[in-house]
């Protein structure tokens, strides 16, 4: 598909108000996006797991009006900041959603996880605000396919933010172009289209807080900085090469691949973070002595638990739900002390 397939022709009913709700879960990426052109165009493809507990909710009440305003609360709570972001977004998709103008927009918004907790709520809530914006067009009138619909959230979701493209699915999706995968976009985000070995169907994924609250550098300042990093031609080579990579794995089942694939993806990331100009660090000194002692359990126990990280000092821990026992006794023996504040947050991936 191509961007012309995402502009609606149709005229639209003239509903004077109503409702929409939907809810979006986060994601993690094991293969990474770090790097983009412009409109949210991928520098190279990633691939994600959809998590299950960790989601936003939406709800937005829209009514008729020549001031095309947008009122957003967080939680209840008033957000300005947030509501001129959405208002620059929802102007910038009005090609896509041409009646998003003739309304004004009241969004109530919710997230499973503490706002304070460092767990990126883009994702979900650019998700969360795609799929509602799908439901209007199609209580407007739009008749859509429930694959087309999908399709267009998710390039929608990646206007707001590059990743929240891939949350719009469950499981794991992969967002980018690769010649290894068949129709795949830059555009939009795609299920993962092979099979997939049933080890990696049951990952778990406990995410230990190591750092509550906002991370000192965005990620779309970190974006900006791969491009004029000096090694940014190799990076999108070598995350073209994981993607490759990974998928065959996820097919054979070979999880010490896959965990040395996610570890050198996320470690990657980090490094590319402290080697941008300016340089910068996200990681704190509890990441890597969690980091450590993973090494350390791993070597000891031969158990397949690996950790993967996003932008920020938190660090998912993925592990199949078979070894859970073992691994749970030693995430809450040695390793929830380097938690801020003990806080872990439980999630899984759901097919
Ligand atoms: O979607 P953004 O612009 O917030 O970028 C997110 C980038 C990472 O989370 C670090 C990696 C990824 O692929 O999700």
């Amino acid at each position: 598909m191509t961007e012309e397939n995402f502009i609606p022709y149709e005229s639209y009913k003239n509903i004077e108000h109503g409702e929409i709700k939907a809810k979006c879960s986060s994601n993690i990426a094991l293969v990474k996006y770090w790097g983009k052109f412009d409109m949210q165009l991928p520098a190279n493809p990633s691939i994600s797991y959809t998590l299950t507990e960790s989601f936003t909710e939406t709800t937005i009440k829209f009514k008729k009006s020549d001031n095309f305003s947008v009122k957003l609360y967080l939680d209840n709570q008033i957000q300005e900041g947030f509501a001129s972001k959405i208002y620059t977004y929802f102007r910038s998709i009005k090609k896509y959603l041409p009646f998003i103008d003739n309304y004004s927009y009241t969004i109530h918004t919710k997230n499973s996880f503490p706002h304070s907790s460092g767990i990126a709520s883009s994702a979900s809530g650019f998700g969360a605000l795609a799929l509602c914006l799908m439901n209007m067009s199609e209580l407007l009138g739009e008749s859509n396919t429930k694959e087309f619909k999908l399709t267009k959230a998710s390039f929608l979701a990646r206007l707001g933010s590059g990743s929240a493209c891939r949350s719009i699915y469950k499981g794991l999706v992969v967002w980018g172009k690769s010649p290894d995968i068949i129709s795949c976009s830059d555009l939009y985000a795609i299920p993962f289209p092979y099979e997939i070995s049933p080890i990696f169907k049951e990952i778990q994924d406990t995410i230990l807080l190591v750092h509550e609250g906002n991370k000192q550098v965005s990620s779309s300042i970190g974006h900006s900085l791969m491009k004029e990093h000096p090694y940014a031609t190799s990076r999108f080579k070598q995350a073209s090469k994981n993607l490759s990579e990974i998928c065959k794995i996820i097919q054979s089942g070979d999880l010490e691949i896959f965990g040395e694939i996610v570890e050198h993806e996320a470690l990657t990331l980090h490094a590319m973070m402290m080697t941008s100009s300016p340089p910068y660090i996200l990681i704190k000194p509890n990441t890597l002595a969690i980091i450590n002692k993973v090494w350390k359990f791993r070597q000891d126990s031969k158990s397949h638990l690996y950790f993967t990280l996003d932008a920020g000092a938190n660090i998912h821990l993925l592990y199949p739900e078979r070894e859970k026992g073992v691994i749970n006794s030693f995430i809450k023996n040695d390793l929830i002390k380097y938690t801020e504040n003990g806080n872990l947050i439980s999630d899984r991936v759901l097919f």
